[in-house]
C-alpha cells in the first residue's frame, strides 16, 4: 500500500462499488445509507444524479479546464448568477477562489486585508474568531479554527489572530439571562477585545454562521448576528461568515445568513457548491468591496484550479436545483420535522440535553457517563445492525443527511436511531449506577 492515510489505525475501509441516491453500495453486496451526506456533509444532493451528471459529461466532450484568469468559461457567468439570486443580503460578487473551503478561507483573508490596505488601513492585520471554531486545513485557515489536535502546530502560526468565546446558548448563557440579552453579552466580547488591540489594528471577524463539527449545529441567539455587525461597522471591521458547512440550502435558506438578516462583508462557500460532484469553492463579497479590490488592478491571490470548468457545470446544476424556494421549503420542512420527532420522542429521556439547528444542519446533544464510548457504541450498532452511516461522537449525533431525504427514509433512520439510543443507554444506566 503506498497510500499514506490521515488515521493510521483503520486498516479496513470498506471498498464501494457504487452509488445512488442516499445510498453507497459496496463491492461485498451491502448497502449503507449515508445520513451524513459523505462523511464531510457535502453530498447534498445524494449520489447519481442524473442532471448533475449529464452536465459533467457534455462539459467533459467540450473542454475540461480552462484558465480562470485568461478564458472565460461561461458556466461561471450562470453560477455565480445562480449564487446571487435574488437575494437582497448586498452580496453581489463571486469570486471563484479554489476546490476547497480552506482555500476559499484564505482567499477571503487576503482579500479582506488587501481592501484594508488599498484603503490606507495598513496596520489592520489582526483577525479575531472563536474558540471552538473550524475554518479549513491550510495555515491561514488553522490559525482562525480551534482543533485541539492541531494545537501542536501553534509555533509555526505566528500570525495576528486572537480569539473570543464561542457563542453557544447552552453552554455559555447565564442562569437568569435571556437569549437576548445572552446574544448582546456574547457579542459584546468582539467589541472588548477590538477596544484591547485597537480599532486601527483589526481587519476582520470570522465565525460560522451556525458553529459547526466541533460543537455540534449551534444556532446562533436571536440577534446575535446583528449586534456583531454593528460592532464590526462601527470599527470598519469585515464581517466574514464561513459557511462551507451550513451554506448553499443547507438551511433551508439559500444562505444561513438569511435567517439572521444580516449583511456581511464576505461569506464564503465549498464543499456543497460542487456537493461532491465538482470540487469548487467561492468568496463572495459586496460591489463596494469590488470596487476598491479593482482600483489596485489585481486580486492578490490565484490558484491553477479556481473556477475548474468540469467542476463549475456539475456545481452550475446543483446550485440551479438547490436555489430554488420549493426544494429550500423542502429542506425546512423535513429538518423540523426529525428534529420534533426527536424530541417528541427522547426529551423526557435522561441523557437528552438539547436537539438544535436549522434545515437539515441539526445535532442531537446528550449527556452520559463516559460519554464517548457511548457514542462509539452508538454509532457502531447503527452501521453495524442496520446499516446506517451516522456522525455519532463525542455529545452528540450530528444529523446532515442529503437534502434529498424524504419523510418516509427520515422517519425509519430516527425510529432506528431512536431505539438504539434508548437500549443502550438502558444497560449504560445500569452499568454506571451499580
Ligand atoms: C465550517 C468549515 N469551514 C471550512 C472548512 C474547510 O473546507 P475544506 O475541507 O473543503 O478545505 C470546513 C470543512 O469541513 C468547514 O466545515
Amino acid at each position: 500500500m503506498n497510500i499514506l492515510r490521515n488515521f493510521f489505525n483503520n486498516n479496513t475501509l470498506l471498498k464501494v462499488k457504487r452509488t445512488n441516491g442516499c445510498n453507497i453500495l459496496l463491492k461485498n453486496g451491502r448497502k449503507i445509507f449515508d445520513m451524513t451526506a459523505g462523511i464531510n456533509s457535502h453530498a447534498i444532493l445524494g449520489y447519481g444524479n442524473t442532471k448533475v451528471i449529464a452536465a459533467i459529461k457534455k462539459q467533459a466532450s467540450l473542454y475540461t479546464h480552462v484558465d480562470y484568469k485568461f478564458w472565460n468559461d461561461e458556466n461561471l457567468v450562470k453560477l455565480s448568477d445562480t449564487i446571487i439570486g435574488n437575494s437582497k443580503n448586498g452580496l453581489k460578487s463571486v469570486y471563484f477562489s479554489g476546490n476547497s473551503g480552506s482555500e476559499a478561507c484564505e482567499a477571503a483573508l487576503l482579500m479582506s486585508y488587501q481592501t484594508h490596505f488599498l484603503s490606507g488601513n495598513k496596520k489592520k492585520l489582526y483577525v479575531i474568531s472563536r474558540d471552538e471554531s473550524y475554518h479549513g486545513s491550510t495555515i491561514g485557515a488553522l490559525t482562525l479554527g480551534d482543533r485541539k489536535n492541531t494545537h501542536f502546530y501553534s509555533k509555526n502560526l505566528k500570525l495576528k489572530r486572537v480569539k473570543i468565546p464561542m457563542h453557544h446558548p447552552l453552554y455559555l448563557k447565564k442562569d437568569g439571562e435571556t437569549l437576548e440579552e445572552y446574544a448582546k453579552r456574547s457579542a459584546k466580547n468582539l467589541e472588548s477585545i477590538i477596544l484591547k488591540i485597537g480599532p486601527k489594528n483589526v481587519g476582520a471577524f470570522v465565525g460560522e454562521t451556525i458553529m459547526g463539527g466541533l460543537v455540534g449545529d449551534v444556532p446562533p441567539a436571536q440577534n446575535y448576528w446583528k449586534h456583531i455587525q454593528k460592532i464590526c461597522n462601527r470599527y470598519n471591521v469585515h464581517l466574514i461568515l464561513d459557511e462551507v458547512y451550513c451554506g448553499t440550502g443547507t438551511t433551508g435558506k439559500y444562505f444561513c445568513f438569511d435567517w439572521d438578516k444580516v449583511k456581511p462583508d464576505f461569506v464564503f462557500i465549498g464543499k456543497t457548491l460542487g456537493a461532491g460532484y465538482g470540487a469548487i469553492s467561492a468568496v463572495i463579497t459586496t460591489k463596494k468591496i469590488e470596487n476598491i479590490l479593482k482600483s489596485s488592478g489585481r486580486l492578490q491571490h490565484n490558484t491553477t484550479y479556481q473556477g475548474h470548468s468540469l467542476s463549475a457545470a456539475a456545481a452550475l446544476q446543483v446550485q440551479k436545483i438547490v436555489n430554488n424556494s420549493i426544494f429550500l421549503k423542502k429542506v425546512d420542512e423535513v429538518g423540523k420535522f426529525m428534529r420534533d420527532y426527536i424530541n417528541c420522542e427522547l426529551q423526557n429521556h435522561p441523557f437528552y440535553r438539547e436537539v438544535r439547528g436549522r434545515g437539515l444542519r441539526f445535532s442531537f446533544e446528550y449527556s452520559c457517563k463516559n460519554r464517548n464510548k457511548f457514542s462509539e457504541k452508538l454509532y457502531n450498532n447503527i452501521l453495524e445492525k442496520y446499516n446506517i452511516l451516522t456522525s455519532t461522537k463525542f455529545h452528540r449525533i450530528c444529523f446532515t443527511p442529503p437534502l434529498i431525504i424524504t419523510k418516509k427514509e427520515a422517519e425509519r433512520s430516527l425510529d432506528i436511531i431512536i431505539s438504539e439510543f434508548i437500549k443502550i443507554s438502558q444497560s449504560w444506566s445500569n452499568k454506571y449506577n451499580n
